[in-house]
């Protein structure tokens, strides 16, 4: 039984959902938040609250980002560039699938798994609001979510892909500000990652074109692997390995 959440279902929650997501994480149905954190099922949709504050997954906070000729200036868009059309992306490390946006914004086909089951269960949420927004709903469209492993996953794909993006690590617990729920909430859940070696071979197995790691800027290569080329931003880069 999980101890880390409870689950609630509130006025106009997805009642079978809530249920389900409960029996599926062992976790309890509560009348009403609890003290610590709680998936809220409401007509809403799904959100994370407790310590005072509330998360829910919105890609309309990404808009700015991909409109108005600002997406090509995204270094994750110029690490993925390519003259290739069709193109098809692995976010083996999903989170709250803001990177897979910027992909798919670029007109990649992108399949996001995510094992964390809270964090999928706020990312299918917020999938399912993009996909009737009249701006996010195109971009949406090409986001694909699996709950799982993505180590698992990828040693059984059966298509092709171009690129494979890794992101294996929230950034180590950061001090409390309102401005970042998203981490602050999500931090509390069970450590996210899983070998990032395991992670590095399963992508160089899948036969990408190429492998895009996200890392802090001072960090050392994921799995100890020199990049084939980086791009560095001011607290991020991105290592590149083409196969
Ligand atoms: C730093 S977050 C990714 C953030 C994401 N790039 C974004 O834009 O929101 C890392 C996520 O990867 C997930 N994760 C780590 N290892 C995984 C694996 N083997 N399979 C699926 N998800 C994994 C964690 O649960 C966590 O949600």
């Amino acid at each position: 039984m999980s101890d880390k959440f409870v689950v609630c279902i509130g006025k106009g929650g997805q009642r079978d959902q809530a249920e389900s997501f409960a029996r599926k994480t062992e976790s309890q149905i509560a009348d009403k938040p609890g003290k610590n954190l709680t998936v809220l099922f409401d007509s809403k949709g799904v959100s994370l609250t407790g310590y005072g504050l509330t998360y829910q997954g919105d890609f309309e906070n990404m808009l700015h980002r991909v409109t108005n000729g600002r997406l090509q200036h995204e270094m994750l868009v110029r690490a993925a560039k390519s003259e290739k059309e069709d193109r098809k992306a692995i976010d083996a490390t999903a989170g709250m699938g803001e990177d897979a946006f910027l992909l798919a914004a670029q007109g990649y086909e992108v399949t996001l798994y995510e094992q964390n089951p809270v964090v999928a269960v706020l990312l299918k949420d917020a999938l399912r609001r993009a996909k009737k927004h009249p701006v996010l709903k195109e971009i949406a469209a090409r986001m694909k979510l699996v709950k799982g492993d993505s180590v698992e996953c990828m040693s059984k794909l059966l298509d092709p892909v171009d690129v494979i993006y890794l992101d294996p690590m929230f950034p180590a617990r950061q001090k409390s500000s309102l401005i970042n729920k998203k981490l602050q909430l999500i931090q509390k859940l069970e450590p996210p990652c899983s070998e990032e070696t395991d992670l590095f071979d399963a992508a160089i197995k899948a036969g990408p074109e190429k492998i895009i790691v996200k890392r802090p800027l001072k960090s050392e290569f994921l799995a100890g692997r020199k990049p084939s080329y980086t791009l560095n931003g001011k607290a991020i880069r991105y290592d590149c390995y083409t196969l």
